[in-house]
């Protein structure tokens, strides 16, 4: 292992037996660290930042300020957890965008401080690319993806369709052209009052209700781009009219209301990934992102497997929402190419493939 005057070490990959990365992410409101060795997670820690609650959405001052107060501590359970000794690790990979500005900057800091010190390689990694390339974390008894496929990644952020040809071979085919959909459930959710983020509150609700008690739009836009705002303006005005004639109308339709907004959001996703189907003949569908861990579109996904001969490929719980392992397995796939970062290297609040 040597340092080159750029900024950026090299390690001798053949002195490694195993692959040990040390993962972080920090893009929005989740502190997470994860230990890889060959692609399989040994540990994968998620600080979930509960600030936000009372606030009712992400406040960036105050994520970046509970960045840098969970990070030792995350980083250090992830290790333990690991059982490895961190002269062990082989590299270092972080979330360098896109996300909030001073939340990313928190988790590049400290990666490239860990990496300096323990003086091994620093790897960059697109968090949008993270939430696809989750599906090839070392798991057993989950299948993978094959390439090429098409990869719907919807979060708090984004809402994406994307042809993933190889590994960091990307394009994005389609995406919002408004809100996220993880937003679109989110501001539902807090039309009818329940906490923040609302997503898998009204997923619990929606279980227990009837997708077809309540009507809403599906927008029309071209192509396989995406619109949520009109959805969210047209709950906006049902609940007022409805609440005005009934004070207490959503309390007692809560689930129906609920089950509805899930079946018109899954509708508007299914209807956008058949159009990319029939544009592109490719029926390898995978699903990323926080909104990935929604019971009725992983149901509805699965479905299309018996009615459309797709074959879906819906991430474990625990890689879906913001975590380490995600971020882990890119750099382990990084670290195969030799695609290390200088130390040099900044955050990119917005970050395309
Ligand atoms: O990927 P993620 O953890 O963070 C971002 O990169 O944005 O996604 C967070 C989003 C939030 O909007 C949250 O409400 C949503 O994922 N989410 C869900 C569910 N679990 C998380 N939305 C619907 N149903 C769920 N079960
Ligand atoms: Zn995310």
């Amino acid at each position: 292992m040597f340092y080159l005057c750029t900024p950026i070490f090299i390690p001798n990959i053949v002195e490694h037996q195993n692959i040990y990365i040390l993962a972080i992410e920090s893009s929005c409101d989740d502190t997470s660290a994860a230990v890889l060795c060959n692609g399989k997670v040994l540990s994968n820690v998620v600080a979930t930042q509960k600030i936000h609650e009372e606030y009712g959405g992400v406040v960036p001052e105050l994520a970046s300020r509970a960045h840098q107060q969970n990070i030792v501590p995350v980083v250090h359970q992830a290790l333990a957890k690991a059982n490895i000794d961190k002269k062990l690790v082989s590299a270092i990979a972080f979330t360098r965008g896109p996300g909030l500005m001073g939340s990313l900057l928190v988790g590049t800091s400290f990666a490239k401080s860990l990496a300096m010190g323990l003086k091994v390689p620093l790897i960059e990694v697109n968090h949008m690319q993270a939430h696809i390339l989750a599906h090839f974390i070392a798991d057993e008894g989950t299948a993978k993806p094959k390439f090429p496929f098409l990869a719907l990644t919807i979060s708090g952020g984004h809402t994406q369709i994307v042809l993933v040809r190889d590994y960091f071979d990307m394009e994005i085919l389609g995406e919002t052209l408004d809100d996220a959909v993880g937003e679109a459930f989110d501001k539902s959710a807090k039309l009818l009052g329940l906490p923040y983020p609302g997503g898998p509150f009204l997923d619990k609700y929606a279980q227990l209700g009837n997708p077809d008690a309540f009507q809403f739009p599906e927008p029309k836009v071209d192509g396989l781009n995406f619109s949520f705002s009109g959805l969210k303006t047209s709950i906006l005005y049902f609940i007022q009219k409805q609440s005005k004639n009934n004070p207490d109308f959503i309390k007692e339709n809560i689930n129906d209301i609920c089950a509805s907004i899930q079946g018109c959001i899954i509708k508007i996703l299914l209807h956008k990934l058949e159009t990319g189907v029939a544009q592109t003949g490719i029926k390898e569908i995978a699903i990323g992102g926080g909104v990935s861990a929604n019971s009725g579109i992983r149901a509805a996904l699965k479905q299309m497997e018996v009615t459309h001969g797709w074959r879906t490929y819906i991430p474990k719980f625990e890689y879906c929402t913001d975590n380490g392992a995600m971020i882990g397995i890119v750099g382990h796939l990084k670290y195969l190419d030799g695609d290390f970062s200088k130390t040099t290297i900044g955050v990119k609040a917005r970050y395309g493939f």
